[in-house]
């Protein structure tokens, strides 16, 4: 390694330190809200963990809601951390509409909100910030894989989507069908939500794959999350056909599971998420309540995509213990 390439990860490695610091100054001992959607996928399980470790190594007292997947159920959560006055509110929202009044309310009592994982269709001035990926991106990335896979093959896809109305369904579906515009050899041509659960997805393919000559006419599944592809390939393997040989399986997360999977060949490809939504919520928080700093309105992490070429088994090794 060069000079120059150590001074570069020592200087990333001092800002990094920095903004721990930072943020456990600003941090320690206040109140933060979570309303967290429910427990859906195990992605979901680990940005739960995830945020609960964050919380406790920055000395924050962190009042953790699950909403059951219920919209009503976070924002009595987010009514219940106003009336206690929190110092702030975590909130991944489940759905995009229906948050204004709740989110003026946060506002009214000057109590900063932080968007988790998921946008809300709501003035940009009733929230400080949303950590989230770029989830038309994360659909492109699939779209591309799958167009550079089959090629000029002819490609009948089916789509699993999320949850209706959230904004991971909604943009990952526009980023696939961007990515395979123009490309008349790949067509969407059934999809339905499996609300981004395995049972569901596993459900909902088994309709699929019935509808479509037992199997044989689909040539991949396009899950807008990694559970509900571990449901799909169960449904292909009970119509006794091999997931990622006979039906190609791409989706989006990097669960652990999904990496076993393609340890087995059963899965194609996958687009991570990071689980890690606090640790730039928090240091964006440290920073405001610092000197009023003002984080940009989305904090953009990484879409990566993996693919059986990337060493799934070590892929797997390395996440089986972060809390999915
Ligand atoms: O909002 C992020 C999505 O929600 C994840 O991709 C999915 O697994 C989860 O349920």
């Amino acid at each position: 390694m060069n000079i120059i390439s150590k001074l570069a990860i020592a200087a990333s490695l001092a800002t990094a330190l920095t903004s721990v610091t930072i943020a456990q100054d600003n941090l320690q001992g206040l109140v933060v809200g979570f309303s967290q959607i429910g427990s859906e996928s195990g992605w979901r399980a680990a940005e739960t963990s995830v945020t609960k470790q964050q919380a406790e190594a920055l000395g924050v007292d962190l009042k953790f809601a699950d909403a059951q997947q219920k919209q009503e159920n976070q924002i009595k959560a987010i009514r219940g951390f106003i009336a206690q006055g929190v110092d702030a509110i975590l909130v991944a929202p489940v759905v995009a509409t229906g948050w204004d009044d709740v989110l003026a309310e946060a506002k009214e009592a000057e109590i900063p909100v932080l968007l988790l994982d998921r946008g809300v269709d709501a003035p940009e001035d009733l929230y400080l910030t949303m950590v989230a990926s770029d989830q038309v991106l994360e659909g492109r990335v699939a779209g591309d894989w799958l167009v550079a896979d089959v090629g000029d093959a002819d490609c009948k896809v089916v789509e699993l989507q999320g949850t209706v109305g959230s904004t991971p369904a909604i943009n990952r579906k526009q980023g696939f069908e961007e990515a395979i515009a123009g490309h008349d050899n790949i067509s969407i041509i059934r999809s339905q939500t499996g609300d981004f659960t395995r049972a569901k997805g596993k459900e909902v393919m088994e309709g699929f794959i019935k509808a479509e000559n037992g199997g044989a006419d689909i040539c991949a599944v396009y899950a807008h999350n990694d559970d509900m592809a571990v449901g799909a390939i169960q449904a292909i393997k009970d119509a006794g056909l091999k997931p990622g040989t006979d039906i190609k399986v791409v989706s989006i997360d990097g669960v652990p599971d999904i990496f076993s999977a393609m340890v087995a060949g059963e899965a194609n490809a996958t687009v991570e998420l990071t689980p890690n939504m606090a640790g730039p919520a928090f240091e964006a928080l440290a920073a405001y309540l610092k000197d009023g700093t003002v984080p940009p309105k989305t904090i953009i992490t990484e879409s990566k995509l993996y693919t059986p070429a990337d060493d799934p088994q070590g892929e797997y090794d390395t996440r089986k213990s972060l809390g999915y």
